[in-house]
């Protein structure tokens, strides 16, 4: 895994700042540098890329929608004027979704790129909550998925890490490519198939199911009681298109960030629970992925299938009460 040691709770911006020379697999600390411009932060944590290539992810990261999408048309860019394999330019991108982690309990900053059928890549850094259960983090892998996930990816076609991904992300990566096909790629190493570093795997199948998480499906659900809140709208959407197939209990998170954007988490589950992703969590991940702070979110919204089986309310005031202790969720059920 990559790693770097900047303070947990600063900026994403102040993260880039801090970044020294980042390089793989090595832990660092780095000193407080002023302000500095865009172009010297990307120029610290990709410093063998070109200037054009630079310029090319600096306007993508300015754009105010930015989402941690990299278009299939800018990785084709990128790749040719870095004269690198789309696989070889995913690992040489990992610093840069690394700036986006935030890990105030174990300082292990671990960034994730991952592919999608669409040639499309999509940033994604773990997320620890602070003060609360160390089963409430995000990892990497997970994030980096969900970011795939929430741009309606039809499937996920390779995921790049600076180590090769734990126990419990071979379990998630697994229900995003029960087929085990998705390649994993790590620095200095073949890429390798999923069923290759996952032998025997419990998938799916073991709870009667025959697809996975991918591509994304929407079930018709609606609101009990209408509304014409954006955020419960934006939630209902979100608890659409999660992927609940073992609990059948669809449920979608809206944030509302600075600048009044909205960010939409889906419920995603795994046949082996654990590592099911919470609705708040993906929209923690999309949050994140934006480069967006935690002290800019000013409202949250939940909705979740009346009457379902599992709730996640509770632990979506959970981890709101760690970030933005003095938001009140929303909740809004909704019909079948
Ligand atoms: N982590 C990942 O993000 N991916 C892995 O595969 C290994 C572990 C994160 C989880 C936690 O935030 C920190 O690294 C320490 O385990
Ligand atoms: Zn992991």
């Amino acid at each position: 895994m990559t790693t770097f040691s900047p303070d947990a709770n600063i900026s994403r911006r102040a993260a880039i700042a801090l970044l020294g020379s980042a390089s793989l697999g090595m832990a660092m600390s780095f000193p407080a540098l002023g302000e500095e411009s865009k172009g010297d932060t990307l120029r610290r944590i990709l410093p063998n890329f070109t200037d054009r290539s630079r310029a090319l992810l600096g306007s993508l990261l300015e754009d105010p929608m930015f989402s941690g999408q990299i278009p299939a048309a800018a990785v084709a860019v990128l790749a040719q004027a870095e004269s690198l394999t789309v696989d070889n330019l995913m690992l040489a991108l990992l610093p840069l979704a690394q700036s986006y982690s935030r890990a105030p309990i174990s300082n292990f900053f671990v960034g994730v790129i991952v592919r999608g059928a669409s040639g499309n890549l999509y940033t994604g850094a773990n997320i620890e909550i602070p003060g609360q259960c160390l089963g409430l983090a995000v990892h990497a892998e997970q994030s980096a998925i969900s970011n795939a996930y929430m741009h309606a990816e039809r499937a996920i076609a390779a995921l790049a890490v600076g180590g090769a991904p734990c126990g419990h992300c071979r379990q998630f990566i697994n229900e995003a490519s029960p087929d085990g096909e998705v390649l994993i790629l790590t620095p200095d190493k073949p890429s390798a198939k999923l069923s290759s570093i996952l032998p025997s795997a419990f998938g799916p199948a073991a709870l009667g199911r025959k697809e996975g998480a991918f591509p994304v499906r929407e079930t018709n659900l609606g609101l009990a009681k209408p509304s014409s809140e954006p955020l419960a709208i934006a939630a209902l959407d979100a608890a659409r298109k999660s992927y609940a197939p073992y609990s059948k209990s669809p449920s979608g998170v809206a944030i509302r960030g600075s600048r009044g954007r909205i960010y939409r988490g889906s419920y995603i589950e795994n046949v082996a629970f654990n590592p099911s992703l919470s609705p708040l969590q993906t929209a923690l991940a999309a949050l994140i992925a934006a480069g967006e702070p935690y002290s800019g979110i000013t409202a949250a919204t939940i909705v979740e299938l009346q009457g379902a089986t599992i709730s996640q309310k509770a632990v979506t005031e959970t981890v709101l009460g760690a970030i933005a202790p003095t938001l009140r969720l929303d909740a809004f059920a909704a019909r079948a």
